[in-house]
């Protein structure tokens, strides 16, 4: 199928380069010339594992092309997704100018050629489904007011599920696709376009191999064909589950921490019920990124819109606000006196295997030591490009690696759980310091490794008595 993605950011690219390596002619339109020029050159204006690798095959296998002028791609089009950013206003409500532009735009460029469908991938407030028809019509009427009866299309909430970090395993092996459509002729046009990914027909690509349970268990992926509005809601009470179950983690640690107990061996003992579950359980100083805090805040807002409270979905929002504080908190207790101290931050994407910085922890923390008068050093080992960009004022001093960022600080955090982090000789670090101590934001070291290296450690919800590292693997969004 001839397919338009408009947005090529996180969600936008990704999506467009595995349509495109499943076998459909795929045009991704971004109003930003600088994103273009780079996917035209090759390279991805996002760091995601393997993404260069797709798009320079899927250019071979369906053709995937860069363009910003968005009407010649919607022409050739029977498939247009809108992947555009939603982010948040202060009060909580969800931005939808990018939205209402691509829609609009996305009707002034119809013609009566074809059949089109107007697939909504970002996520947007429920009730957006009819929103997006509505600016679609206003588009068409306002450019060729003529045609308005002739032209003919289909709108469909298709919410996207991938985690950053691991965008292609997500999108090109999904846990389920969820397709919200109110007429069957655009319900039929997605089974269309998802059948290659439904039935899995495509080949494994190198860098991005199909899961065992795909393998040897059932071969389909699970469709969930549903009404706009549920679709969307599915999308929103998704992520407001997953930032539940983290700050749940989060709460059960502070606990822990006061009456004695060991947080990880707590989740490990109630995840191992399979109502439960044992992912999303992993204390930390609170979940970031783009999408958590904004998609809680905007079901919240609808909720209130509608005359409803949502408490717990309030509670879970102020539970993690809270966490971001515990890391002050315990450099407090280790140091006594933060001004004039210098402290390390390793890590401050929001998770490993990003660039994303929104809503990071690592920011908040930054700037409340700053704040305190405290020397911030940093390093990180994709973020920190983006953060220069994207904080020009903010005075945190970027280092090589971890051990330079470690140069004569009075404690270090860890902030993001990279890989390389993990791994890291902890005694060579120690011996840099001028006071060795770590906070383990994440859990990620053995309190007993830690000390014998040297250091004062404290964990989030770690007893002093028990020292066991995580056992599960870090969590993501
Ligand atoms: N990032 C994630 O992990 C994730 C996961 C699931 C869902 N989502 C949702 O997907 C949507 C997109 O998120 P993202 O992280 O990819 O955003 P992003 O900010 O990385 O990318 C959005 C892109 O849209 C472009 N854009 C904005 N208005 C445009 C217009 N009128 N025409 C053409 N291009 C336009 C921007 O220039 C930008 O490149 C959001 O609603 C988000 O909530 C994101």
């Amino acid at each position: 199928m001839r397919v338009t993605v408009i947005g090529t950011g996180y969600v936008g690219t990704v999506t467009g380069a595995c349509l495109a390596y499943l076998g459909h002619r795929v045009t991704c339109v971004d109003s930003n010339q600088a994103k273009i020029d780079k996917l035209r050159g090759g390279v991805s204006p996002i760091y995601e594992p393997g993404l260069d690798d797709l798009i320079t095959i899927a250019k071979e296998r369906g053709g995937i092309g860069f363009e910003t002028d968005l009407a010649p791609a919607v022409r050739e089009s029977d498939v247009i997704f809108i992947a555009v950013g939603t982010p948040p206003l202060p009060s909580g409500e969800s931005n939808l100018t990018y939205l209402e532009s691509a829609a609009r735009g996305i009707g002034a460029a119809m013609d009566s050629s074809r059949f089109r469908v107007v697939v909504n991938k970002s996520t947007v407030p429920v009730g957006s489904g009819g929103l997006v028809e509505t600016l679609v019509r206003e588009g068409v009427s306002e450019t060729h007011p003529e045609l308005s009866h002739r032209i003919a299309f289909g709108v469909a909430s298709n919410p996207e599920f991938l985690r950053e970090g691991s965008a292609i395993l997500d999108s090109l092996y999904p846990d389920r696709i969820v397709v919200g459509a109110d007429d069957p002729a655009t319900m039929e046009a997605m089974r269309k376009l998802y059948e290659p990914l439904i039935q899995q027909r495509f080949p494994e690509p190198s860098f991005a191999p199909r899961p065992s349970q795909l393998q040897t268990g059932p071969k389909e992926i699970p469709v969930v064909e549903t009404t706009i509005t549920s679709a969307e809601m599915i999308k929103y009470s998704a992520n407001a589950f997953l930032a539940l179950k983290i700050g749940f983690a989060n709460e059960m640690a502070n606990i822990c921490e006061r009456v004695g107990a060991e947080v990880t061996e707590v989740m490990t003992g109630i995840g191992l019920d399979w109502r439960i579950g044992r992912a999303f359980l992993n204390a930390g100083i609170g979940w970031g990124g783009s999408c958590f805090g904004k998609d809680v805040s905007s079901l919240l807002h609808t909720a209130g819109e509608y005359g409803y409270q949502a408490r717990i979905l309030e509670a879970s929002l102020a539970v993690n606000r809270m966490q971001r504080g515990v890391v002050i908190q315990k450099l407090q207790e280790k140091l006594f006196i933060l001004k004039g101290r210098t402290v390390a931050l390793l890590g401050l994407a929001f998770k490993p295997n990003t660039d994303d910085l929104r809503d990071a922890p690592s920011l908040q923390i930054a700037e409340k030591l700053i704040q305190m008068g405290v020397r911030v050093r940093a390093y990180d080992p994709v973020a920190m490009d983006a953060c220069r960009e994207q904080n020009p004022n903010m005075r945190i001093a970027y280092c090589d690696d971890a051990f330079s960022a470690v140069e004569h600080a009075d404690a270090v955090v860890l902030v993001t759980e990279w890989p390389e982090f993990t791994g890291l000789n902890l005694k060579q670090l120690a011996s840099r310091m001028n006071k060795a101590v770590l906070i383990d934001g994440r859990n990620v070291f053995s309190a007993d490794a830690a000390r014998e290296a040297g250091f004062e450690y404290a964990g989030i919800g770690r007893f002093a008595g028990r020292t066991a590292p995580r056992s599960t693997p870090a969590v993501a969004d």
